[in-house]
């Protein structure tokens, strides 16, 4: 069974396509390697001992892409390649709206075309906006405040129109809560460009003495402690997940929108403290003021992706720190040790 994953060399799609070689499943990677490094699918390759196939193409390059189904007997496609920089996405909206949104077009016509029906995509928990009431279950209203979280509401709607065109489509929208942690090897993580903008990515460089200090972004709002809470989810957990939906959409028809949490929220400074606690690294931290377009409390009722999909995820915020710090402290500066590198 072969499976097309977009964005595969990235943060996500690098721990998914772990748990797919592993499981079996034959992977072809396509990615314009615009946020990613050749190198993540190396450590993908060493980890499991089988090697993806890598097509270094951007998905708007249409003849590119349809030279990986010509190519390839693909079965069915996990769609992680897209940008997810909220800010990037307020000061360059068409950029984000072509990359992701015609990217997705174009993607589902060459599917339509090589008639590979089968779809899991990336959304994410930003689809909400800010929510009435917490936990957010899949049926609460879609509002999203910016033109990333936008560009996602885009192209569910137009899956699901697909699937009202065309009842042979098996398509799940699974919408992601706040993934962190990496693979417990320490071998794959994630590696962002710059100065981190999530915060355990910059927790993970004030503990490896790449920044001073953290800047807790408020410590006002209506919540235990007065900073914003989040439902963390696990990268491995999540890339299990994936698995789960595949299996569905291989098996039955139809188009699903999935939380992708744990169900329970945790503030700023109580990850700090983990953080800590499960690393002995201290984590000097500041209160600034909060960040534009924030919100106060977002965390997952994760219950429809275990009756439907019979996941949940299974690791907690101790092991998250843990494993966030493994992947930091080898790889204090990402990708960037010098290797052999088999997919460029
Ligand atoms: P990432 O940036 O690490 O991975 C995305 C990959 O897509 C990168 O390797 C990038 O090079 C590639 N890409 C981007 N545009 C492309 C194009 N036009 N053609 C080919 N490749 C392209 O991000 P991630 O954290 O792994 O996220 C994966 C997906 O999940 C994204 O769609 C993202 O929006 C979504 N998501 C992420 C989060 C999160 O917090 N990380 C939360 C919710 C949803
Ligand atoms: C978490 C909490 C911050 C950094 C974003 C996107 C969302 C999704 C995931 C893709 C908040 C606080 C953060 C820092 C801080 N991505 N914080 N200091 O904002 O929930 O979601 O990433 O779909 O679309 O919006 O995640 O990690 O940025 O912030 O105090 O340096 O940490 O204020 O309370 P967020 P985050």
């Amino acid at each position: 069974m072969a499976i097309l994953v977009t964005g595969g060399a990235g943060y996500i799609g690098s721990h998914t396509c772990v748990e797919l070689l592993e499981a079996g499943y034959e992977v072809i990677v396509v990615d314009n390697l615009s946020n990613s490094n050749p190198r993540a699918l190396d450590r993908v390759y060493e980890i499991t001992g089988k090697k993806p196939t890598f097509y270094e193409v951007d998905l708007l390059n249409h003849a590119g892409l349809e030279s990986v189904f010509r190519e390839n007997e693909i079965d069915a496609v996990i769609h992680f390649a897209g940008l997810k920089a909220v800010g990037d996405s307020v000061s360059v909206p068409l950029h984000y709206y072509q990359n992701n949104v015609t990217g997705t077009i174009i993607l589902c016509h060459l599917m339509q075309k090589y008639d590979v029906k089968k779809i899991v995509f990336s959304s994410s928990a930003t689809v909400y906006g800010a929510p009435e009431t917490v936990p957010i279950t899949e049926d609460s209203l879609l509002s999203p405040t910016n033109p990333y979280g936008r560009t996602k509401q885009m192209i569910e709607e137009i899956l699901k129109d697909i699937y009202l065109s065309d009842k042979k489509w098996s398509i799940a929208l699974l919408r992601y809560f706040n993934p962190i942690g990496a693979h417990q090897s320490g071998r794959i993580g994630e590696d962002p460009n710059g100065i981190p903008n999530n915060l355990m990515p910059y927790i993970a460089q004030v503990a490896v003495g790449k920044r001073s200090h953290l800047n807790v972004f408020g410590a006002e709002y209506a919540t235990p402690d007065g900073t914003g809470v989040r439902d963390y989810i696990h990268v491995v957990d999540l890339a299990k997940g994936h698995l789960k939906a595949l299996d569905k959409t291989l098996n039955e028809v139809g188009v699903d929108a999935y939380n992708l949490g744990t169900g329970r929220g945790y503030s700023v400074l109580e990850m700090v403290k983990e953080f800590e606690k499960v690393t002995g690294v201290p984590i000097p931290y500041k209160i600034v003021e909060a960040r534009q377009g924030d919100i106060a409390i977002c965390y997952a009722d994760p219950t429809k992706a275990k009756a439907e999909l019979d996941w949940s995820a299974e690791k907690g915020i101790s092991e998250m720190c843990r494993d966030t710090w493994k992947w930091q402290s080898l790889n204090p500066d990402g990708y960037v040790i010098e290797e052999k590198n088999l997919f460029l």
